[in-house]
């Protein structure tokens, strides 16, 4: 763990990382900021949200930082920017070109070795007509919307906004520029948009979109989530199979939507099946917080302090800004090495995290 950041690596260390469970890292999931044009319910609260303070929030450069090394030194090959809402952060263009640059390691185990990342992002799609063409430029490779209606009402009183027809503008604007396929996200909670399954589901068939139905997850900053609020994976596959016969397609590996195929062949449709049938032993993801905590998962409770090393930390030979590669490094595996086996969800055991889902990036 000695080496200075401008040597190559060792030819003999390959690029991964691998927990204490066997679960290699793959995916790193990046908020860029904690702030957002909405208000969703099941997130945040209508008013009173305490933003991080600017200098507190990672600057691109950090971010890249970071990513350079997960990528580099663990042969991580895919990397999903999120929120808060992505888009709302200045410039994010710019951090989506110099992301698109980083190249899997030729000597990596993974089917992109030798091969840029996979980079991906998670938005609301109310401002994404505007930028959509503009991502795409930059090197984005795939998008997700979070769409939870189809009816505007709802819409209003699920976000605190009226913006349903900018988002579905959004969507379409998205396939124009060609982001093939995007995917819409929909959590589903009980009495709120359980009655709009199906319409969601033949809104996925008819504009060519995987629509994937998130069960609701304990992470709202209200801390009002229920056990009976969550709409489980069978409920949401049998609404849908008994008016769109489904097929279920092999097994998800380590992404978290479980996938049918409509048998009528138009096109698919996924659940995550977060509280109902957890996947934690397939998960391959680490997520960096927009303050620079680095989490090995969505509901820890421990966060390792990037942004100490990225900004303070034993400065190295070269005299550059901040800890060394190496000292990030070591760190980085240092949680995964302590990352636990699963979330216990629904268990007396289960801790709810402190911060929700803005804070921590989906
Ligand atoms: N449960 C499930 N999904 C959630 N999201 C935000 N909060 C929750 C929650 N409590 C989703 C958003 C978006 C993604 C980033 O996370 O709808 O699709
Ligand atoms: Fe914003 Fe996403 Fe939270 Fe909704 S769920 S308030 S869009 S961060």
């Amino acid at each position: 763990m000695s080496q200075s950041p401008q040597q190559p690596r060792s030819a003999a260390a390959k690029p991964e990382l691998i927990d204490s469970f066997g679960r290699t890292v793959r995916d790193l999931r990046i908020s860029v900021t904690d702030r957002c044009n909405f208000r969703c319910t099941y997130c945040m609260p209508e008013e009173g949200m305490q933003w991080l303070p600017r200098t507190d929030v990672l600057t691109y450069e950090e971010i890249v930082r970071v990513a350079r090394i997960c990528v580099e030194r663990f042969g991580v090959d895919g990397i999903r920017l999120t929120g808060g809402e992505p888009t709302v952060r200045a410039h994010l263009p710019v951090l989506i070109e110099k992301l698109a640059a980083l190249t899997v390691p030729a000597d990596a185990d993974s089917p992109r070795a030798g091969r840029p990342i996979d980079l991906a992002l998670t938005t609301n799609g109310a401002t994404l007509a505007l930028v959509a063409h503009d991502l795409k430029r930059a090197g984005l490779a795939r998008i997700n919307v979070s769409l939870d209606t189809l009816d505007r009402e709802k819409f209003q009183r699920m976000t605190k906004r009226d913006e349903l027809d900018s988002v579905l503008e959004g969507i379409a604007v998205a396939q124009e520029v060609g982001f093939a396929p995007v995917k819409v996200n929909a959590v589903v909670q009980r009495g709120v948009n359980d009655d709009e399954i199906l319409a969601l589901a033949t809104f996925g068939r008819d504009n060519n979109i995987e629509v994937r139905f998130i069960e609701f997850m304990p992470l709202d900053a209200q801390g009002g989530w229920l056990n009976d609020s969550v709409v489980g994976q069978d409920e949401i596959v049998s609404t849908i199979h008994h008016t769109y016969p489904l097929e279920q397609l092999p097994s998800r590996g380590a992404a978290p939507a479980d996938r049918w195929r409509y048998l009528d062949g138009r096109g698919t449709v996924g659940v995550i099946p977060t509280v109902t049938k957890p996947f934690c032993g397939d998960c391959d993801r680490v997520r960096l917080t927009a303050d620079g905590q680095f989490r090995t998962c969505l509901f820890a409770t421990d966060e390792f302090d990037v942004r100490a090393l990225l900004r303070g930390g034993d400065r190295d030979d070269a005299g550059s800004e901040g800890a060394t590669d190496d000292a990030i490094e070591a760190l980085l595996r240092r949680a995964v090495g302590e990352k636990w086996a699963g979330h216990n969800i629904g268990q007396v055991s289960f801790v709810r995290p402190r911060r929700s889902m803005s804070q921590i990036g989906g």
